[in-house]
């Protein structure tokens, strides 16, 4: 297959991502801080925050199974920007709970998210 469709559906996935993350965080962010006074607005805001969930790991799927896939058509081997990648694609993978448990840091928690997928975005294009 072409390796730009690949290409495509990584990008994408990459602002699936940062979708679920910034409703995680704004959900979060609610919970925490009690906008939420009764039992079936906690409910709802419990589910959406599952919904959020699943659409994070997906993206995550796609973007690793995407970013295979074109290492296999583009015979890139396992280069250092890969190596590089792959150590964002862990750290964004593990900041699921400082965005979901500690919504009170989220202005530092933006940042670095933003400043690791830099780096990964950058590695992309400058190799
Ligand atoms: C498992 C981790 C990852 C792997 C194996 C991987 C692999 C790749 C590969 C092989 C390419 C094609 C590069 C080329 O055409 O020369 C690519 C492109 C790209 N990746 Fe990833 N990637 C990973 C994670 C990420 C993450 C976490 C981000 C951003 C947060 C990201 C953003 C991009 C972007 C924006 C491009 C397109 C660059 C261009 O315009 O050519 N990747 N990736």
């Amino acid at each position: 297959m072409n390796p730009h469709v690949f290409k495509i559906i990584h990008v994408l996935s990459v602002l699936l991502l940062f979708y679920a993350f910034g409703a995680l965080s704004s959900l979060s962010a609610e919970a925490r801080e009690g906008t939420t006074n009764n039992r079936t607005a906690d409910n709802a805001n419990a589910y959406a925050k599952r919904i959020y969930k699943a659409l994070h790991g997906l993206a995550l799927l796609l973007i690793l199974l995407t970013g295979l896939a074109q290492m296999h058509l583009l015979k890139t081997g396992f280069p250092v920007w890969i190596q590089v990648k792959m150590g964002v694609w862990l750290l964004i993978g593990g900041s699921l709970s400082l965005v979901v448990r500690r919504p009170h840091w989220r202005s530092w928690t933006w940042a670095l998210l933003l400043a690791i997928a830099a780096v990964a975005v950058t590695a992309a294009i400058i190799h």
